[in-house]
Order: structure tokens, then sequence, then C-alpha cells
């Protein structure tokens, strides 16, 4: 199946920004789509809600400007993050405001329900949805959704178990609509190695951390610098949902990195966790392919940096 439009035409890299709670803000996704590659926030870091209606329309507007300004090479469209999930009391009015500005891509997580499709189908939008296993990429597709974002070990904040290659693999047993791999993929090579295996573009969150842009604290910025593979836990101890996170924070939150408890998912809060730090602010999400991140950089640089390095490997294999 083609890929719709909107996932190839303005992009200059097969790649979509993904959403970091508190991290993105309009600032780092305008960063992302002047860049050339998609840009995204959740729309729970607008906050009180009242924001978001202030963020979309700013994001409107400075890409309109921007995209009248640079004819010859506009912006690459924005996506908005919904977490479809009974914590979030907010989605009904997040999602309707995603309406009324007409989100290209919303990105859905969590939970796969027809009502969020609908609701972006009636303005033209497309859905992707996240998912860890092939089991849920089918219930989404079968809900409505238009492509899926496998998401690999390896990946930063709530991340699945699976290999990507078994993970794609399996998905494009049946699936020849939108796939996107997320885990991990922080060089142009990876981004390379990720169509390789069958999908369509990488969804790469973790090293946007380390951009000038990001609302992240210098401490959290250099942190992704430093850190490599193995500074990186797997816990669900914070938030119910098993997901991965710097060790340095774990233990400058007081608590043993080896020895965390499990925890128990019927008590899953995306936000506040039970255990006394607050997941996200106090202990940083992180993917394992941070030891690629370098230096705090501009976005623009970055994606400068992941542009030669997936025409390296491009030439590398005489693509
Ligand atoms: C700090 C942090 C916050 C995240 N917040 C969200 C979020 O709010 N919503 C969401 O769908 N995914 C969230 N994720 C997951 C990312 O969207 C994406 O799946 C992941 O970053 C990809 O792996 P990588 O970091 O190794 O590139 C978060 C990840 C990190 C590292």
């Amino acid at each position: 199946m083609a890929l719709p439009s909107i996932l190839t035409e303005r992009l200059r890299l097969p790649i979509v920004a993904s959403p970091l709670f508190i991290v993105s803000h309009p600032a780092l996704t305008l960063a992302q789509c002047k860049a050339g590659v998609v840009g995204s926030f959740p729309a729970l870091n607008a906050r009180p809600e009242s924001q978001l209606d202030e963020w979309l329309g700013m994001i409107t507007e400075d890409l309109a400007a921007y995209d009248a300004a640079n004819p010859d090479r506009p912006a690459a469209p924005f996506a908005v993050n919904q977490i479809v999930h009974t914590s979030n009391k907010r989605l009904e009015h997040d999602l309707m405001l995603c309406v009324k500005y007409k989100v290209p891509i919303v990105i859905s997580s969590l939970g796969a329900v027809p009502e969020v499709n609908a609701a972006v189908h009636s303005y033209g939008g497309i859905v992707l949805h996240d998912i860890i296993n092939n089991r849920h990429a089918n219930s989404a597709i079968r809900k409505g959704a238009d492509g899926l974002i496998a998401v690999a070990a390896g990946a930063g904040g709530h991340a699945g178990r699976l290999s990507p290659f078994a993970l794609v693999q399996e998905i494009r047993e049946w699936f020849d609509g939108p796939l996107l791999l997320a885990g991990a993929i922080a060089t142009g090579g990876a981004v390379l190695a990720a169509q390789a295996a069958g999908a369509d573009l990488a969804y790469i969150g973790s090293p946007f951390i380390a951009t000038e842009e990001a609302r992240a604290i210098d401490g959290y910025k250099q942190a992704i610098v430093e850190g490599s593979a193995a500074d990186i836990v797997y816990s669900n101890y914070f938030t119910g949902v098993h997901g991965n996170y710097l060790k340095s924070s774990i233990l400058a939150a007081g608590l043993d990195p080896d020895n965390l408890p499990e925890a128990d998912p019927s008590k899953m809060d995306f936000e506040a966790a039970t255990t006394g730090v607050k997941a996200w602010k106090d202990i940083w999400g992180s993917g394992q392919g941070i030891g690629a991140v370098k230096a705090i950089q501009p976005v623009a640089k970055l994606i400068d940096r992941l542009e030669a390095e997936y025409r390296q490997a491009r030439a590398r294999l005489a693509l």
C-alpha cells in the first residue's frame, strides 16, 4: 500500500519525532517540523488544558507563515499524541481541539478506540497507534487506526520487550499500511535499517531530549549525552507499565535500580506514580540508543547528522 502523502511529501528524512511527556512543547515541535521531520507533542503537556488551544493556534500559524516564506522547502507536518486511558480525563476535550485545528496526524497510545479514529478521520487526519506486540497491532487496525508504531525493545519511556526484527516481520505478514518502528533508533544508519527491516519510517524520541529546544533540565540533557545502553533500566515500578529509564535518576531518587519492586499493573497511571517519586519529572525516561548522542545541539544540527549518516549508510550499501 502506498504511504499517505502526509508521511512522505514534506519530509526530508523518513522520521517522526516522537512525543515526549514534559519534554516536548511547541518550540521543540516547530524546530522538528522546520528541520524536515514530523514534529510532535503529547496533548497532556499543555497545562492547564486550555493551553492546548493556544499551542495549536500558535503552531498552526507559525507553520503557515514558515511555509509561505519557504515555498520550496515547506515544514513537515506535526502530530499530537493522545493518551487513550481511563486515567486521562482530558481526552474528549483534547480530541475536540485536534478536530478544531485539523491536526494532520494523531498518535494514540495505550488504548485503541474507534471514536478517536472517527474524530480524526472526520476532517481528513490520520491516526498512528503505538503498540508493543502483534496482537495489539491487529486490534488497533481492526478498530480503525491508519498506521502502526511498533515500539520494540530498548525504546525510551513505555517500551516493549520484542526485537524490532521479530515485531516488524510479524506485523508485515498481514499489514501493508504505514508502519513506523521505534526503539533506540539514534543514527541515520538505524533509520535505514528500520526501512530495510520493513518499516516505512523511524520513530525517534530520546535523542531529542538532548536538544537545545527540549523542555528538559540541563542535568537530564547531560545524562543523555553521557549515557549509553548500560545506563538504562527497564522497570514497571514507576507507572505500572514497563518502561526504560536512566539509572542515574533512579539512584538520585534514593532507589536501588537493580532491586526495584514490581508494580501492580491494575494501578497503572500514566502520569502519577504511586511510589513517592514522580515518573518523568524525577525519574528520567530514556531509550538505549543514547550512546550516539555526543552533545546538546539544536534540533537542526541533530537532523543534519541523521541525514548525513542516512546518506552514508545508503552509499555503503550501494543503494
Ligand atoms: C522522556 C520520555 C517521555 C515519553 N513520553 C511519551 C508520551 O507522553 N506519549 C507517548 O506516546 N510516548 C511517550 N514516550 C515514548 C516515545 O514516544 C517513543 O516511543 C520512544 O521515545 C522511542 O524510543 P527512543 O526514545 O529509544 O527513540 C516517551 C519517551 C521518553 C523517553
